[in-house]
């Protein structure tokens, strides 16, 4: 039976690959796209998860509700310098050749309450995948007491496993940008799972140009709006010592359907330090020997190879518009 699933996002770049994986893999049903401020300004995020949902072919289909507009306490932050518009340039020249994108509208349902009803309807069976700060999944779950019942797993991408940031030194990008909603969150009670950007995505989830030439080889019309919208990162990633473009977004998504794909994780308790002058936003994981209860199943290691093969495979279907 496919997984029924809600994809939180801040739609750009890896984000966009994160929901063609809810979009086009069969083992998911996914119920809805809830959108949360993040990577870029709020409206280009939604205009890019409407791109990637009718290069996907199924614009229409699968509700996008807009959610939190900026964290539960801080000013935005984004990572346009990062991003660009976050696929290239293309959600805008789709717009202009194709009226019926253009015309995409989201839900009327805030986010926050779609998440919410979809967890009652499928309570214990929803599965919910965070790829961008926690401040939808934080409302959700201080507005309705069940929520965090209902929702059989949480998988949020964040955090380092006491590594190094990508915002800055201490802290990944997700966790800064909403620290206390992270926080609120790892002490809520989910069940959740944790995909890390160090070590995991640094080393699991890097396609170099070899592979980023094997799916540009495909030349699908997803294989090409991937390489489009992957491209605009590439040269910042080079640029701070990542030999290709990062996939920590897709990787989440694609373990939440297949967790075979998981090779290493250990039960950890995760707090999310939320006052530190130099730190904020850092994620403690914390591993068993300070006495504290796990409160998180932390991912150590992917099978690289296999979430290689398995974005491949995906890219490679024809049922796609260009
Ligand atoms: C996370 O931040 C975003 O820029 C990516 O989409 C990913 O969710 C990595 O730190
Ligand atoms: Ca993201």
């Amino acid at each position: 039976m496919p997984v029924p699933l809600v994809i939180d996002t801040d739609t750009a770049q890896d984000d966009c690959i994160a929901l063609l994986v809810g979009l086009l893999d069969p083992a998911a049903d996914l119920r809805a796209i809830t959108m949360v401020a993040g990577n870029l300004g709020f409206d280009q995020q939604v205009r890019n998860a409407f791109a990637t949902l009718f290069v996907a072919g199924r614009l229409g289909e699968v509700p996008v509700h807009l959610g939190a507009r900026r964290p539960l306490v801080r000013e935005a932050v984004d990572a346009s310098d990062v991003h660009g518009d976050g696929t290239g340039g293309l959600a805008a020249e789709l717009a202009a050749r194709h009226p019926s994108l253009a015309a995409a509208a989201p839900a009327a349902e805030h986010a926050v309450d779609a998440l919410i009803r979809l967890a009652a309807e499928h309570s214990g069976e929803l599965s919910v995948v965070a790829i961008g700060p926690l401040t939808n999944i934080a409302l959700a779950m201080l507005k309705d007491p069940e929520f965090v019942g209902n929702v059989r797993k949480l998988y949020v991408m964040g955090g380092s496993n006491n590594g190094r940031g990508n915002i800055t030194a201490a802290a990944e990008f997700n966790f800064y940008v909403d620290p206390e909603a992270a926080r609120a969150v790892f002490r809520a009670g989910f069940d959740v799972v944790v995909l890390p950007w160090d070590p995991v995505t640094l080393r699991d989830a890097v396609f170099d140009q070899p592979v980023l030439d094997r799916i540009a080889a495909l030349d699908t019309p997803l294989a090409r709006f991937f390489t489009r919208v992957c491209a605009a990162t590439l040269e910042f990633d080079r640029r701070v010592g990542i030999d290709g473009t990062t996939h920590p977004d897709s990787l989440t998504a694609a373990l939440a359907l297949h967790p075979e794909l998981v090779t290493s994780a250990g039960r950890y308790h995760v707090d999310v330090e939320t006052a530190g002058e130099l730190t904020r936003g850092y994620s403690a994981m914390s591993w068993g020997v300070h006495t504290l209860e796990p409160n998180a199943t932390v991912i150590e290691k992917a099978d690289a190879p296999a979430f290689r093969h398995y974005l491949r495979t995906l890219l490679s279907r024809e049922s796609a518009v260009s």
